[in-house]
């Protein structure tokens, strides 16, 4: 709740701002919550709210974790809040999870709106996947995005190789930094947006190409700037978009990453040969060439541009922390990494590759990686849902249109469901015999008609850089550096404090 954590860049905004514009603001605030206010039966409890600020006296802005738990404790497993006037109901727990994202999927598939994003044109029909309304355009955008990357392997190379391939140039740069220490950041990051490049553009990037450092500065400081205070607020509170001045700034670099794709979609078009698809964009012109002439169409040009960045900034951040995660747990568990090459060695050895099929014989590995999920914890309250109709949860009502906050953190870390919640434990997802086990609790992925459309592209590129990594190196904390610490910083996604690494040839 990244919106409740900044205060002092309220202030700054506010200075900006004539005496009596945020007068007229106030008042139409004030209207607007007198309009909206309503009392319903069996709604969730929660503080007590005044006008326009909602509850957001009774949180503790330096540590909105932990006023979010004093809540739970005092109302229970779900509970309401009013922030501005945006009713907002929070899940907790294993059960009301289960019940809301699996029993009443449909009900609360439903997303906010962001009034902020509807200036750039991301609204109606064309607002990409992962903001979109449920309803028509979000189903065929979805169902053409899974199928695409799915069907990956048609003509060209498969996804599996094209990640392989990538591994291969991962492990190269992590052996130029010749056993001394370095932070794996970077590094990581440019691997893990290769696949995407890979996927929606035909081909992948040399780490130091100027144009890839661009499109990744860019993604960085956009995703940076969407989770900001000020950001949140225009898009809880439309009206302040009137006022002059902060949101064109805010909205100067995602459109320049707009201007960036489009000049590659257009290049794509030149080329295009429709008899051979090349890439995502490719397949996306196609559906343009088929739908054109119908009016209500999803596939339009703006839709690519906003679904290509979607897959960009939903798709790497959250894959690279989880390899830095993974990274990290190795060098505070030696005992661990000693299991993992254990397993390596007596599946695939030291010069095979490692491939998909080798997952089904490697539970140990594929256990770790399944509690570097749940212990990193990575987007600890998914993304916003909104109850697409009246429904009940947990013998709570649910109006239409409330806003549904999915805390997985709490399912991940559930303490009456994980034997030991709070350790990276790998015997988590391991039976008495050493075999895989399947946890019910692990949602790390969301569930339900809105669960990650790239969980299975985010598995694979999981297991094949992790394994090709710890198949060729040991990870050593560097001599004379103090421990890395386990704290996770909440930015984008909840990810390690910056550490360094030592990569030795096994
Ligand atoms: C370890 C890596 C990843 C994690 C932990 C993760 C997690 C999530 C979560 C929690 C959501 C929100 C689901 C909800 O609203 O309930 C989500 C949505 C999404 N993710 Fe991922 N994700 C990962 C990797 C990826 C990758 C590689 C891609 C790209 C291919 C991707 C594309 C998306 C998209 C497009 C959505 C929005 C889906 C929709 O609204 O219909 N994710 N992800
Ligand atoms: C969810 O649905 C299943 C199968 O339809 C049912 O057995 C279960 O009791 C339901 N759970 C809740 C909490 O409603
Ligand atoms: C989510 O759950 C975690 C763990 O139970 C808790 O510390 C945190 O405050 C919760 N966040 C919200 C928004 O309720």
């Amino acid at each position: 709740m990244e919106l409740l954590s900044v205060p002092r860049s309220l202030l700054s905004c506010c200075s900006n701002v004539t005496f009596l514009g945020l007068f007229l603001t106030v008042f139409v605030l004030l209207l607007d919550f007198l309009k909206r206010r309503k009392t319903w039966n069996r709604y969730p409890p929660g503080p007590s709210s005044i006008p326009f600020l909602g509850s957001m006296l009774q949180m503790d802005f330096r540590q909105p974790q932990v006023s979010f738990t004093q809540l739970s404790k005092k109302f229970g497993n779900i509970f309401s809040l009013q922030i501005c006037w945006r009713n907002l109901v929070v899940l907790n727990g294993f059960e009301a999870m289960k019940e809301a994202l699996i029993n009443k999927s449909e009900d609360i598939a439903d997303r906010p709106r962001f009034p902020l994003y509807e200036h750039m044109g991301i609204c109606g029909n064309s607002a990409g996947l992962v903001l979109a309304r449920y309803g028509r355009a979000w189903k065929d955008l979805r169902r053409f995005s899974l199928s695409t990357l799915r069907n990956f392997g048609m003509g060209k190379k498969s996804l599996e190789e094209r990640i392989i391939e990538e591994a291969g140039f991962l492990n190269s740069a992590f052996e130029s930094e010749e056993s001394q220490p370095f932070d794996p950041h970077f590094i990581i990051n440019n691997a893990v947006s290769n696949v995407i490049c890979s996927i929606t553009f035909g081909n992948r990037f040399e780490y130091n190409d100027k144009r890839f450092q661009k499109l990744l500065h860019m993604f960085e400081e956009s995703m940076k700037l969407a989770t900001g205070f000020l950001p949140q607020m225009l898009n809880a509170v439309p009206s302040l978009m009137h006022l002059p001045g902060p949101h064109q700034k805010i909205l100067e670099i995602p459109k320049q990453i707009m201007r960036c794709l489009k000049e590659i979609a257009d290049e794509h078009k030149e080329s295009w040969d429709p008899a051979h698809n090349r890439d995502f964009i490719d397949a996306f012109l196609g559906e343009i060439e088929k739908a054109k002439g119908s009016q209500e169409t999803t596939f339009n040009e703006l839709n690519l541009l906003f679904t290509t960045s979607d897959l960009f900034s939903a798709g790497t951040e959250t894959t690279s922390t989880t390899l830095r995660w993974a990274l990290l747990f190795m060098l505070l568990h030696p005992e661990i990494q000693s299991k993992v090459h254990a397993e390596i060695d007596r599946v695939i050895g030291r010069d095979r590759r490692p491939e998909l099929g080798d997952q089904v014989n490697m539970p140990f590995t594929n256990a770790v990686i399944h509690e570097t999920l749940r212990c990193g914890d990575i987007v600890p309250i998914a993304l916003p849902h909104m109850a697409y109709r009246d429904t009940e949860i947990q013998g709570f009502f649910i109006p239409k249109g409330v806003v549904i906050i999915t805390n997985l953190s709490s399912v991940l870390k559930d303490e009456t469901y994980w034997e030991k919640p709070h350790q990276f434990y790998p015997e988590h997802f391991l039976n008495a015999e050493g075999q895989f086990l399947k946890r019910e609790a692990f949602i790390p992925f969301s569930a339900g008609r809105r669960v990650c459309l790239g969980e299975q592209l985010a598995r694979m590129e999981l297991f094949i850089f992790f394994t090709t990594l710890m198949q060729r190196f040991t990870f050593l904390i560097p001599e004379n550096q103090p421990k890395p610490q386990l704290k996770p910083c909440f930015a984008v996604t909840s990810s390690p404090h910056p550490y360094q690494i030592c990569a030795k040839l096994r």
